[in-house]
């Protein structure tokens, strides 16, 4: 396993290209599904979890091709033909691995009128269940069974009918399943309380150049009449707001100054105005956001939402940029119920920080200090790195497969930004 070596205190600046989003990647992916005809994603991202679900896309007799882009380019174009599907079981030992593997459900039961998904089960963060998923599929007519760790998924006569269903929490996978299905079926879906990331405009975006109908594309009410058939598309993946958002916490940490190449302001308004509560000068400029801090930084108290709401991918690596402002911050983690791992981690580099149930309160430090850490899960891995950053002395975070599940080619994004980093063979 690799790790990654960190000698803080260099100021960042210069230009970080901002990838596709992962998180739109993975529900455009399976959207291949959805067409015997050639689906072809642009500006898709090298990441593990991008070639995990290519992966599991093989196991249904998708094809794959990878066209022209030089391996030192940052992301890559995919084209993905379904011409004829040939398994409708996604396998325990795939979709443990990755659990956005459930997204197979909807386009797949849309598809083939059929699918067979291992559960996924819970993860780091949370016990991540997906009975949202499952009942919005039943409120479009599909027939399911649990048996063996598996959902079994059928739509009676072969098709989805359609309906309605108000989600009773807003859930970014349940909505993209939901949507991946009703777009197939015979009749109109309404989905209420959908949600609204920008993942999901995305998908919407995409379903729509495939010929799907749907009308409310980024509102919490989502209409979706369904059609015979899609075609193929060729599309841009939207880039990654997150992995933009973390980079500006990296530059903003160093009291650098960095343009983040392809980010997209309206798409991380909630991110940016908690930068600039803190201190941080967050500017549109074209082709991207420049982020900046040359001042002090300010405690802030901020707490996570659904979107339009401050994104819970961010809550990890805005604490550690706030572990080193003035004063004490209260942050309240609202999505998941186990989000604090990369606490004890900032804690062993001299951070001060508090943890009761969903609340962490965040104490200013004058210094952090570098130290051997353990990468627990993707966002909390990116918080030690940017607390690594600002750190005196060298730091070095174990476990890194964490980060390569989310962040493409990291290391050499940094490095173009003058940090002192390397990747090397953990002994
Ligand atoms: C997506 O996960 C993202 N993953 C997560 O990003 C992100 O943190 C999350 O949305 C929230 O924005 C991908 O897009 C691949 P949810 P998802 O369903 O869809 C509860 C990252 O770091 N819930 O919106 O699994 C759930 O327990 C990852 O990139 C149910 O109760 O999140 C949680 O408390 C981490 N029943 C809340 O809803 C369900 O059936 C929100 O979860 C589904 C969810």
């Amino acid at each position: 396993m690799d790790k990654l070596l960190i000698r803080g205190g260099k100021r960042l600046s210069g230009t970080i290209p901002v990838s596709g989003a992962k998180n739109a990647a993975l529900t455009l992916i399976p959207c291949a599904l959805l067409t015997d005809e050639p689906l072809t994603l642009r500006n898709l991202p090298r990441l593990a979890d991008i070639d995990g679900f290519q992966h599991l896309m093989t196991q249904f007799g998708v094809s794959h091709t990878i066209q022209g882009k030089r391996p030192e380019d940052f992301g890559r174009v995919v084209t993905l033909e379904a011409t004829r599907v040939t398994s409708t079981v996604a396998p325990y030992d795939l979709v443990r691995k990755m659990r956005a593997s459930i997204l197979v459900l909807g386009p797949m039961l849309a598809r083939a009128g059929e699918a067979t998904v291992s559960l996924p089960g819970g993860c780091a963060i949370g016990n991540r269940p997906i009975d949202l998923h499952l009942k919005a599929l039943e409120a479009m007519g599909a027939e399911i069974e649990l048996a063996q760790g598996y959902v079994k998924a059928i739509a009676p006569d072969g098709g989805l009918p359609g309906g309605e269903f108000d989600f009773p929490v807003v859930s970014v996978g349940a909505t993209e399943n939901a949507v991946m299905a009703a777009v197939l079926c015979t009749g109109t879906t309404k989905l209420l309380n959908a949600a609204r990331e920008p993942e999901i405009v995305d998908l919407c975006n995409l379903l729509t150049a495939m010929g799907a109908e749907i009308e409310g594309v980024g509102t919490s009410d989502l209409t979706i009449h369904g059609v015979p058939r899609l075609h193929g598309a060729t599309y841009r993946v939207m880039s990654d707001r997150i992995e933009a958002g973390s980079y500006a916490c990296a530059a903003a940490i160093t009291g650098g100054d960095v343009l983040l190449a392809g980010a997209k302001a309206d798409e991380m308004s909630a991110t940016n105005h908690a930068l600039r509560n803190i201190g941080v000068s967050v500017e549109e400029e074209k082709g991207g956001l420049r982020v900046s801090a040359d001042g002090p930084l300010k405690a802030t108290n901020l707490s996570t939402a659904p979107y339009p709401g401050l994104a819970t991918d961010m809550q990890a690596q805005l604490m550690a940029l706030l572990c080193k402002a003035d004063g004490t911050s209260v942050l309240k983690e609202t999505i998941f119920e186990n989000r604090y791992m990369h606490v004890p981690e900032l804690k062993r580099m001299g951070a001060d920080i508090e943890v009761d149930g969903r609340t962490a309160i965040v104490r200013g430090v004058e210094t952090l200090n570098g130290a051997e850490v353990m990468a627990t899960d993707l966002r909390a891995s990116m918080s030690l790195i940017i607390a690594a950053l600002a750190a005196e002395g060298e730091t070095t975070v174990r476990r890194i497969y964490h980060l390569d599940r989310g962040y493409e080619r990291l290391e050499e994004k940094l490095q173009l930004a003058g940090a002192d980093i390397e990747r090397v063979g953990d002994d």
